[in-house]
């Protein structure tokens, strides 16, 4: 077509796709997993819990290796397994001291369940801006959003890089918030030493099959505070029935549930956190070929890592901008595609754009909690109250899933390959797109 050799014409024009194979789904799992399930199998415990005050209330003897393992790994005082991250941050908002009505500023570029754990407390989530840099949180759109009904910030240190801690730890500081860390895609992250989830009051990581480690299911609570380790294990392990045996004087957001981990997934998280090390590393090495292979694209911005942090790399995030590619995004992400580079997005969630929050229709049908007395303002959802999280769905965003696929070097070379045949071959794609492929 047009007289292009070959191996420029696009795969998206009918040409030859750069990578022809299917990679393998990323897959931390190995020998030291199975048999550590097979000896819980074999011991027909699967779970130690029992949701009573009782020795048994704090788990089973995996829970305990796990959790103690968690402690000395993440250094934290106290480390808390949960049967999902989800579950993690509905005991942490309760464990604060969350009063219904309530206002607890987040980030809108997140996993919905960050946002939805505020509400499950009938307290109101705010969505403050994100910084186009790191997409976590702004501090100064945070401080924008305070109003008297602040109570905490839920901060997410999102595709594993942390917020900007010292910034947001200043603004708690100064308001009197109490502050949580979902760092679900971030574990072994850095900020100025420490690791991202352990600056918080409480902080945390998933351990769903997506992520860096994985158990199936599951998630770790991590704290310094021993009031807050305590409530968080009431929570988790049914605490209404708990406290009066145990003489608990704060029986607020006492509601339990059984949140509680198993044997099997946590003497899977034993080898897996082994491996942690290891896993982030390889993510780091894919990342830093990447940025090597693609700092030359114009148009193309790769992820930066601010000084003082390291970067976990769950996600590779990617900025085009189309007035220097002279290309739209949804395009090139087309093209891309086409070459088989897999695992590519071009959105992540502008939460306060779904449904619930637009409708504002959450509990039963009249608008609870919004429309109730609890709530003590209007609290604006509208499309433009987070420009830049809008502006980088809409226009900017290109996100590799660097934790979706198992890649050996020479793959990471087939997908700079990849980028650099469509960046070289811009032009084939600046005439009508469907003119050209007729
Ligand atoms: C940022 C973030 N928060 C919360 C969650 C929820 O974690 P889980 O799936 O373990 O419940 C996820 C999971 O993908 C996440 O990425």
């Amino acid at each position: 077509m047009n007289g292009q050799p070959q191996n420029s014409q696009l795969a998206l024009l009918g040409g030859k796709k750069t990578i022809k194979k299917e990679f393998a789904r990323y897959n931390p799992l190995g020998l030291e997993e199975v048999e550590a399930a097979k000896k819980v199998v074999e011991s027909g415990v699967l779970s130690g819990f029992l949701g009573r005050w009782h020795p048994d209330f704090f788990g089973g003897p995996k829970v305990q290796e796990f959790e103690r393992m968690c402690e000395t790994y993440f250094g934290v005082k106290h480390a808390v397994t949960v049967n999902s991250w989800t579950s993690g941050l509905v005991a942490a908002v309760g464990a604060i001291g969350i009063e219904p009505g309530d206002e607890v500023i987040v980030s809108p570029w997140t996993m919905s369940a960050t946002a939805t754990a505020i509400l499950h407390w009938n307290a109101i989530p705010v969505f403050a801006d994100i910084e186009p840099e790191t997409f976590c949180l702004d501090p100064a759109s945070v401080e924008r959003n305070i109003t008297p009904y602040t109570k905490a910030i839920l901060s997410v240190d999102i595709a594993g890089h942390s917020a900007d801690m010292d910034a947001l730890l200043g603004i708690a500081k100064r308001h009197n918030l109490k502050i949580i860390s979902d760092t679900a895609q971030a574990p072994m992250a850095t900020y100025k030493g420490r690791y991202a989830g352990t600056l918080a009051d409480i902080g945390g990581f998933s351990l769903n099959y997506h992520k860096h480690i994985h158990t199936g299911e599951g998630g770790i609570l991590v704290t310094n505070d021993d009031e807050f380790a305590d409530r968080l294990r009431l929570i988790r392990n049914h605490a209404e029935v708990v406290v009066e045996e145990k003489g608990v004087a704060n029986i607020s957001n006492m509601i339990g549930y059984n949140f509680r981990l198993g044997e099997i997934e946590c003497a899977i998280g034993i080898e897996q956190l082994k491996k942690l090390k290891t896993q982030v590393k390889s993510r780091q090495h894919i990342a830093q070929k990447l940025n090597k292979g693609l700092a030359d694209l114009k148009g193309l911005t790769v992820p930066i890592v601010k000084p003082n942090c390291t970067h976990a790399y769950y996600v590779y995030t990617m900025k085009i901008n189309s007035e220097i590619t002279g290309v739209d995004r949804l395009t090139i992400h087309k093209a891309l595609l086409a070459e088989g580079v897999t695992a590519l997005a071009i959105k992540y969630e502008n939460i306060h754009l779904l449904p619930m929050y637009q409708k504002k229709i959450a509990y039963g049908t009249k608008g609870f909690p919004w429309s109730s007395d609890i709530c003590r303002r209007n609290v604006n959802y509208a499309k433009g109250i987070c420009p830049v999280a809008e502006e980088m769905n809409d226009r900017y965003f290109l996100g590799f899933g660097i934790c979706s696929f198992e890649y050996s070097d020479s793959d990471i070379d087939l997908v700079i390959k990849a980028f650099h045949k469509v960046w070289d071959n811009l032009i084939q794609l600046k005439q009508p797109f469907l003119e050209r492929c007729t």
